[in-house]
């Protein structure tokens, strides 16, 4: 379980401060699929990096399975979050340098052996749809949703018990996103967390439970057919 409790977080822009999260607390189930759905600018990349211990908020706790885990020393954050805690990132954050599967294999090439940590390395970008002559190309070399379907392998690989997701289908196109739904699905199935943020209405209709973040605050919407405009919400 995830218990957000009472989070703020304000940022300053040329001495003027505009509170980007105010006072938000939720709690997350083990096993839960939660989407964020809400405008452009509302706070909710903000809101997963603080949920993923990646950004301090000004006030409250985040806590992780009973660990407030701002509380924890930043060796032990790091990784906490490397084990625990997949992300995938809006702008994806792949390594330049890296290959793809060297990418792929990052977050655990310290702790398992090679051989067997590239075959699962492999094997998960099969499932996503990369096909093995791209596993040595570098990300420049990629097409957007080339680069989102390797960054979900990534978050993937330590089999990890949340998986953060901001706005993981964003650059697919409908198959692709279909591929990436039921993996999804499966990692839920498995009795994994979810968060996710997304534009696409029918992605969020995935979820156990849909929010809005907007204009600081996060909301309960109803599922499915209860069909508000939320790119339009004013800010
Ligand atoms: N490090 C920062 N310093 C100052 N302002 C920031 C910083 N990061 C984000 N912001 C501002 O905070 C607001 C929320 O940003 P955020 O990226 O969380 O929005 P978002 O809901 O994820 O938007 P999008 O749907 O476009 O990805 C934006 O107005 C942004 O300009
Ligand atoms: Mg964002």
């Amino acid at each position: 379980m995830i218990e957000i409790k009472n989070i703020s977080k304000t940022y300053t822009h040329h001495s003027e401060k505009v509170k980007i999260i105010n006072n938000i607390s939720i709690s997350i189930e083990e096993g839960q699929w939660c989407t964020i759905v809400g405008p452009s600018g509302a706070g909710k990349s903000t809101f997963l990096n603080c949920v993923a211990g990646l950004l301090q908020p000004d006030e409250g706790e985040i806590i992780h399975e009973g660990i407030d885990i701002y509380s924890l020393k930043d060796k032990v954050k790091s990784e906490y979050r490397r084990l625990n805690i997949g992300f995938i990132f809006q702008d994806f954050k792949l390594l330049p340098y890296y290959s793809v599967l060297d990418n792929v294999a990052l977050p655990l090439i310290y702790d398992e052996q090679k051989k067997s940590l590239y075959t699962k390395a492999k094997s998960l970008l099969e499932e996503v749809g990369i096909k093995e002559q791209m596993f040595n190309r570098l990300p420049e070399a990629l097409s957007g949703g080339e680069k989102q379907r390797i960054a979900i392998a990534r978050a993937l690989i330590a089999n990890p018990k949340v998986l953060i997701c901001d706005e993981p289908t964003g650059n697919l196109d409908v198959n692709n996103r279909n591929i990436i739904l039921d993996l999804l699905s499966k990692f839920k199935n498995s009795g994994k967390t979810i968060i996710m943020v997304t534009h696409d209405e029918e992605v969020a209709n995935h979820g156990d439970k849909i929010y809005k973040l907007s204009n600081g605050i996060l909301e309960e919407r109803m599922k499915k057919n209860d069909s508000f405009n939320f790119e339009s919400n004013n800010q």
